[in-house]
């Protein structure tokens, strides 16, 4: 297998984009991370989109062709790849194997979703099949509930506080302040989150990730042709998969992901290292309580400590790990089909000294982690500088 860097990245402002429509998002993120990696569309031999939802949130299908169209890009083949709100990491994964394979040489990778032309309950009604159409979203369990009762049973097994999910949010709005492309870029305090409105008891309004347009992209080549295009490659050192029950019932466990302690599993043995080895990780925080299970799972912190450790500043800049520098879901937005590339765009900045007023300092090894659904699909990559 041949090894694969990121040698272009590229994404849109994430929020409210109003006067953007979906194809609009694709081509600037695609046209930004393609002049990024100094390359011109001819050249690429394949593309991958990450997109949930684009059917029920503008009624567009068949998105592939639409970009490959949009993007001048005709006659390349490019691909709509869908695993929920994984979809823009499963894109990824897609494009890694294709470069790895030795069947693609340059690939393009995008993930996008424009989802605020609707009101909030239709884009639930839209995220909430998801998860098992019959058995939660029929019975009016969406995504904040879902998470609830996981928050929940949380608290209730290890004496998580709302005190701790709020912290959660309270970093990752102070670190999106510094991320221009983040939709909130203004910090808050844990009693903003507390007094803010209950949406799924325990959960506020600012225990969640927001609705949210946007698009982001990077482009990829093996790792042994890649200082032909930069002189900062990034490589992609393991990149693991893992599927589990869809209905959070059938669960052995509520306050776990079994999908993501397996892909991480696997991510750490393809790429030899070790949780302890991790500078920088871009987590799934769709719910605060997620990025509180994510960090345990993930192997940072022991199961039921995830709270406190965020508390206590271990997950901020000093910290043990520095967890979600763009704000993560929370503060940067939540594109659902756009996110998973997200990470792995903000990790290649990470990487290349380049995440103005947030950088980590000389990190060389970070993680991405991006889930589809409430765990039925999780997917991990790790990230080191190639040069
Ligand atoms: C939390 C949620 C229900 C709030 O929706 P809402 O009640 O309709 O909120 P509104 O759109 O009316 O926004 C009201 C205000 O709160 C802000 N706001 C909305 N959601 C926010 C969030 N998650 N964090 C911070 N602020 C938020 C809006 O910007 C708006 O501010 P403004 O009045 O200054 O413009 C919605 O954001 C949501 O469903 N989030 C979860 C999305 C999801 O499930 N994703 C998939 C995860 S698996």
């Amino acid at each position: 297998m041949r090894r694969v860097a990121i040698i272009g990245t590229g994404m849109t402002k994430f929020g409210e984009n109003w006067e953007q429509s979906y194809r609009d998002l694709v081509v600037e993120a695609g046209i930004r991370a393609i002049t990024d990696a100094g390359i011109s569309g001819d050249k690429i031999d394949a593309g991958y989109i990450g997109t949930m939802a684009s059917g029920k949130l503008i009624g567009q299908e068949h998105v592939g062709a639409l970009i490959a169209d949009y993007m001048g890009l005709n006659p390349i083949p490019i691909t709509r790849v869908e695993g929920a709100c994984a979809s823009g990491s499963l894109a990824l994964r897609e494009g890694i194997m294709a470069i790895a394979s030795g069947m693609k040489d340059l690939v393009v990778v995008g993930g996008v979703e424009k989802m605020t032309d609707l009101s909030t309950g239709e884009v639930s009604d839209a995220l909430g099949g998801a998860g098992d159409q019959e058995w939660e979203l029929f019975m009016g369990a969406t995504f904040p509930g879902l998470y609830a009762l996981m928050a929940r049973r949380h608290m209730k097994d290890y004496g998580t506080t709302s005190e701790m999910l709020a912290a959660v949010a309270v970093k990752n709005h102070k670190h999106g302040v510094h991320n221009k492309y983040a939709q909130y870029q203004n910090e808050i305090t844990i009693d903003t989150v507390l007094n803010s409105k209950m949406v799924a008891d325990p959960l506020h309004v600012f225990d969640c990730s927001p609705i949210t347009d946007g698009a982001a992209g990077v482009v990829l080549a093996p790792m042994e042709a890649a200082e032909s295009y930069t002189k900062k490659p990034v490589e992609i050192v393991a990149s693991g998969q893992a599927s589990d029950t869809i209905a959070l019932s059938s669960r052995d466990s509520m306050t776990e992901l079994k999908a993501t302690k397996i892909a991480a599993e696997k991510a750490y043995t393809q790429a030899r290292v070790s949780p302890k080895d991790i500078e920088v990780a871009e987590v799934h925080d769709c719910f605060t309580i997620a990025e509180i299970m994510a960090i345990e799972d993930l192997g940072f912190f022991r199961k039921g400590e995830g709270g406190k450790a965020t508390l206590e500043g271990k997950t901020t800049f000093g910290g043990d790990v520095v967890v979600n520098t763009s704000g993560g879901l929370k503060a940067a937005g939540h594109p659902v089909g756009a996110t998973g590339v997200k990470q792995a765009v903000e990790l290649t900045w990470q990487l290349r000294g380049e995440a103005e007023g947030r950088r980590v300092k000389v990190a060389q090894v970070g993680l991405s982690h991006n889930v589809g659904g409430s765990g039925a699909t999780a997917v991990v990559h790790i990230f080191k500088r190639g040069y």
